[in-house]
């Protein structure tokens, strides 16, 4: 079925990735090649939380960042649902740098491990932004901002600060309700809760629960066991490619990115 049958017949799809491979060039090491990804096709619906299980490098982290429009696919293709088009969805292999950042206004969230820090913004002003972004007033966003802090167990005292100088668990509390806050119906989440404690992670399962729920289409990543029990509606293994290769010719693989 082609993405355009695919997302007109099926009301609940909501992202497509057909055949993704993805080769990186080291120019500066050689030329090396890494086969992150071979071909790999999901299907991911609303209300689903797919959680991609597999080896450290098999690949996961480069995938959402693939479906997120950081890396583009060397090979393949990643559509995601957008109702307002005739075709109702967007190539985002194929869409140029304005779309897809628009589409991360509308409809991609993605919540890494990591929290890029903005220096000298507060880390309410930071949940906050998203909705802003959105066109919902200041205010009612910071109250908004506060509310998922709080779930969150963010000391009220911090909340005024900018998040640089934050405990490793603080920091990703402050990027999940970043993340969260918006309720995208697309959420890519690679490993949200890896420095938080079991309480907080109970938390941040509560909050996935929720988002799905409400409809949104989830694909993460967890190492801990448990989180991934309770949060997974489906798990995919990816296998990991054959590590590395200076031989190949095909120079289709360079590094790319938006
Ligand atoms: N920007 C990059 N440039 C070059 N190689 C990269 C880049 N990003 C990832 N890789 C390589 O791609 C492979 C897959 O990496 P990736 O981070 O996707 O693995 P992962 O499954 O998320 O692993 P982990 O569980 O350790 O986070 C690795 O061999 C990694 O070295
Ligand atoms: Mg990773």
């Amino acid at each position: 079925m082609t993405d355009h049958e695919a997302f007109a017949t099926r009301n609940d799809l909501m992202l497509r990735a057909s055949g993704i491979e993805k080769t990186f060039t080291l120019h500066q090491q050689g030329g090396a090649r890494i086969h992150a990804l071979a071909g790999i096709s999901l299907d991911v619906e609303r209300g689903e939380c797919v959680v991609l299980a597999g080896a450290s490098g098999a690949g996961k982290s480069t995938l959402l960042r693939c479906m997120y429009g950081n890396y583009l696919a060397t090979r393949g293709t990643i559509a995601v649902r957008d109702d307002s088009r005739a075709e109702r969805h967007v190539s985002l292999t194929e869409a140029a740098p304005h779309e897809i950042i628009r589409l991360r206004t509308t409809t991609l969230g993605y919540v890494s491990q990591f929290l890029r820090v903005i220096p000298r913004v507060s880390s309410l002003d930071l949940v906050a932004e998203p909705l802003i972004t959105r066109g919902v007033n200041e205010d009612d966003a910071r109250e908004r901002a506060s509310a998922l802090l709080e779930r969150l167990n963010v000391p009220r005292r911090l909340w005024t600060l900018a998040p640089a100088t934050f405990s490793g668990g603080e920091q990703q509390r402050v990027s999940i309700a970043r993340g969260l806050i918006a309720e995208h119906p697309v959420l890519l989440l690679d490993e949200p809760t890896a420095s938080l404690d079991a309480h907080n992670r109970d938390v941040v399962a509560d909050l996935i629960a929720e988002a799905r729920e409400r409809g949104a289409a989830i694909v993460g990543i967890f190492h801990d066991e448990d989180t991934r029990e309770r949060v997974a509606t489906r798990i995919v293994r990816l296998a990991s490619p054959s590590p590395m290769s200076t031989t190949d010719t095909n120079e289709a693989g360079a590094l790319q990115s938006c």
